[in-house]
Order: structure tokens, then sequence, then C-alpha cells
């Protein structure tokens, strides 16, 4: 039997429920109006100030209950369970017609967002290949095409509810569609391990 072997793969993990409801309204109702910073996208799209967890007892609860998935989600990227922080915190309000373009996040390595409300199906978070990257410089994509995991250049996440976690390379582009439906509220934040060891040669991160 002839065999296709998805090579280097990119992990992307979801966490359900992993903020319960109570937390979550919490978090809705105190950040939800400190969202006051303009985002360049989109008038529609605001975010609070980014906090060290230990800035806020809400962002703190949050921070505890998702550590053990970002060890979890660091054995894949790092093959070893490493001790991991959050380095920083911060809540997006986005409006209907809001959007977020195309970015990733400097200076981390893993990256995650809590879905704090309902999310509209048209604006799921969408995950793209490097626009760079080592790809044909030629495309077959007409109506008759099939995008599979190797073809696709996009891949839309799957739809969340609110508690819903979800983790990925911090290097790894996204952006949400315009939002065709109510206010959208997501708990974005981005983590560091303690250190990394390449055969001794050590790199110690945080402070
Ligand atoms: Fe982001």
């Amino acid at each position: 039997m002839d065999e296709v072997f998805g090579l280097f793969p990119t992990p992307f993990m979801r966490a359900r429920g992993v903020l319960g409801g109570e937390l979550v309204r919490a978090l809705v109702g105190h950040f939800a109006a400190r969202a006051t910073n303009d985002n360049n996208s989109s008038p529609n799209l605001s975010h609070t100030e980014m906090l060290k967890p230990s800035d806020s007892p809400l962002f703190g609860e949050a921070a505890g209950l998702i550590k053990p998935k970002l060890a979890d989600f660091g054995v894949h990227l790092f093959g070893e369970r490493l001790p991991w922080a959050v380095k920083e915190m911060w809540v997006n309000v986005l409006d209907t017609g809001g959007r977020q373009a195309m970015h990733n996040h400097a200076n981390s390595f893993i990256s995650a967002v809590v879905y704090l409300t309902p999310t509209h199906p048209g604006s799921q978070t969408v995950f793209m290949k490097s626009p760079g990257g080592s790809e044909f410089m030629f495309r077959n994509d007409h109506a008759a095409t099939k995008p599979t995991e190797f073809s696709a250049d996009k891949w839309v996440s799957p739809a969340p509810e609110p508690g819903d976690l979800v983790l990925f390379p911090s290097y790894l582009m996204h952006a949400v569609p315009p939002n065709q439906g109510e206010r959208r509220i997501t708990l974005s934040l981005n983590a560091i391990p303690a250190q990394l060891n390449s055969w001794g040669y050590v790199i110690r991160f945080g402070g």
C-alpha cells in the first residue's frame, strides 16, 4: 500500500472548558470595559493593556489553570516537560464588523487564546501558512481544486465555546475575519519556558 507521510507538522492544541463559567464571566465583567487601547487593524477592535498574571487576581487564576496545558503542549515543541511561565496576558474586544489582521507573536514560544464569549462562525480564528517559506512559486487553485492539509494555505480553527483554550507556536501566522456576529471577547497570552538546553548550551528566559 502506498503511504503519504506528513513531514514536520505544526502542533495546534485545543483544550476545552479550561476556564469555568464563573471565571469567564468575571473576566468579561472586569476587562471588557478596560479594553480601551486601539488596534491598528480595525476601528472595532480594542484591547486592554498587557499585564503579567501577578498584576491581576483574575489573570493569576486563569494562568494557574492554563499552565499545565502549556507544559503538555511544550512537550510537542521541545520534546521535554519544561516549567513554563505566562509572560503577558490581555483581553481583546471585537465588536460587530471588527477584524484582526494577520500577525504572529514575537519574543515568545507558545501563544494561546481563551474564548470568553460565543464566536460567530465567520470569525473563528484562521491560521495561515507562512507567506514566505519553501513553497513552489506556482499555484493550482481554482473551482475544481480541493485543499488538503498539504496544499491548503489557511485553516479555520474549530468552533469554540466560552472557556475553551487553544495553544499554538508563537511563530504561526493567524487572523480574525470580520465579525458578522455579536461582540466577541477573547483572552490572549504569550508564554516562555524557564530555559532551553541544547547539549549544555543553556538559554534562560524570563525576568
Ligand atoms: Fe494573536
